[in-house]
């Protein structure tokens, strides 16, 4: 498929900042900006992400299939038609989510994720993605104050699985330097704001 718009994603631990800085991000850029997130962006997807953050219990297994289910319906009902319609996607997780935390944190085989991302996703990939990184435990700390919905149940993880996502985002950005940008998300939000926004520049400048 001939992929005409902008596709942008944000990604990092909890508490990292994302939700925030994809709204700044987004204000910045101005029109032609759709914004969406993971698990969730339409009404069947956004039934799948309450199970996929309540459910007491559910096995690493159920968790990547709903994931991949929720992704798959995204993909076909917004992602693609935006990008089609040349606009910027910007959208709160994507594919890399789920290496770190389905692949990394849960510890299920790199590619049969990919598989199944592939399959989710049609082949569509982030022109450019972002990692908001900090260590765990300044964002666990972080969350409560910036989400009500922070009680869900992978907030509550021990803080070993928190690395382990970490680890996973920073392996990710590792071995695809070109697309993934790290950014230290310890700065304050002005901080992380403007170093989003120059790489949003040298990507356009490439
Ligand atoms: P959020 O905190 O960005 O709203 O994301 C909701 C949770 O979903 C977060 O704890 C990470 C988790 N998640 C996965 O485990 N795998 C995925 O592929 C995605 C997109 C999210």
């Amino acid at each position: 498929m001939a992929q005409h718009g902008i596709f942008i994603t944000f990604e990092g631990v909890e508490g990292a900042g994302k939700t925030v800085q994809v709204q700044r991000f987004a204000t910045a850029l101005g029109a032609n900006v759709l914004v969406t997130r993971e698990p969730g962006g339409t009404p069947i997807s956004e039934r799948i992400r309450e199970v996929f953050l309540t459910a007491e219990g559910i096995t690493a297994k159920t968790e990547l299939l709903l994931i991949a289910a929720a992704r798959a319906q995204h993909v076909a009902e917004v992602i693609r038609p935006a990008l089609e319609a040349n606009q910027i996607v910007l959208c709160d997780r994507f594919i890399d989510a789920t290496v770190a935390y389905q692949g990394y944190r849960s510890g299920i085989e790199l590619a049969l994720i990919n598989q199944l991302n592939r399959l989710a996703t049609c082949g569509i990939t982030p022109n450019l993605t972002f990692v908001l990184d900090l260590p765990p435990e300044i964002g666990l700390q972080r969350k409560p104050q910036q989400d009500k919905a922070c009680s869900d149940r992978l907030h509550r993880e021990p803080l070993e699985f928190h690395h382990k996502v970490r680890e996973g985002y920073l392996a990710v950005a590792r071995a695809e330097p070109h697309r993934v940008k790290l950014i230290d998300a310890t700065q304050d939000a002005d901080a992380v704001h403007a170093a989003l926004l120059a790489e949003y520049q040298k990507y356009l400048s490439r």
